[in-house]
């Protein structure tokens, strides 16, 4: 089974992409990880921003490796792990625009869909992993949620963490994201596939109950007990 699960920064995806996958004994396949860790690799090396080849050839030179339990995202880069070093705001800043160069989607793409093979059954969570990725997905979900609700998790996010933040910087950061973001699960939309979810006023629980139900599975339908 693939469900795949697209929609803004701070809309709950990745919180719930991990409990859905737990709660379905399946894996969580986390590509916003994958973008991050190439943002990450060329802030290291000091590359140019601008210079769309040089991203896409450290996206091609670096071997990025998740280890995708339904508990835990480990990233490695070339076998070193970054799962922490690639969740700071500025890696975020720069990674949407990593994530804007199509030379580096195209590599990503192969990739996920390779690391999506080998595991069979999974949750994908992204911005185009419905409409791109993994368009013939059993069932494709896209998260909405208010601009102020996602301001306000990101930032107890970032609190959790141990990392400063301003309200302000948090809702510009969301807000210049956004934009170039939406682009990608647009389609999705205009088709009429994906099934949304307003996650404004709904916990984590609540909305995984939403995705379960319409996946017409019961509470305790574990795939992997199949
Ligand atoms: O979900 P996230 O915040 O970890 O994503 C980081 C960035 O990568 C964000 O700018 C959107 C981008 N991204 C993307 O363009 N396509 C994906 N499939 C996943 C993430």
């Amino acid at each position: 089974m693939i469900i795949t699960i697209d929609g803004p920064a701070g809309s709950g995806k990745s919180t719930v992409a991990r409990e859905l996958a737990a709660r379905l004994g399946i894996a969580y396949l986390d590509t916003g990880a994958m973008y991050r860790a190439v943002a990450l690799a060329a802030m290291e090396r000091n590359v140019d921003f601008s210079d769309h080849r040089a991203l896409c050839e450290v996206a091609r030179s670096i071997r990025i490796e998740l280890d995708c339990g339904p508990k835990h995202t480990c990233v490695l880069v070339d076998g070193r792990d970054v799962s922490e070093a690639i969740r700071t705001l500025e890696v975020s800043a720069m990674t949407s625009r990593v994530a804007a160069v199509e030379g580096v989607r195209e590599q990503l793409i192969t990739l996920q869909r390779e690391i999506g093979a080998k595991l069979g059954s999974f949750v994908a969570e992204g911005r185009d992993q419905g409409s791109v990725v993994f368009p013939k997905a059993d069932m494709r979900f896209v998260l909405e949620a208010s601009l102020e609700e996602r301001a306000r998790r990101r930032r107890r996010e970032y609190q959790a963490g141990g990392q400063a933040s301003d309200a302000d910087s948090v809702t510009d950061n969301l807000q210049a994201r956004d934009s170039v973001d939406a682009r990608q699960w647009e389609p999705l939309l205009a088709s009429g596939d994906a099934v949304i979810v307003d996650t404004t006023n709904l916990s984590v629980q609540q909305v995984v109950d939403c995705m379960i139900d319409r996946l017409g599975l019961a509470d305790d339908d574990r795939l992997a007990s199949r």
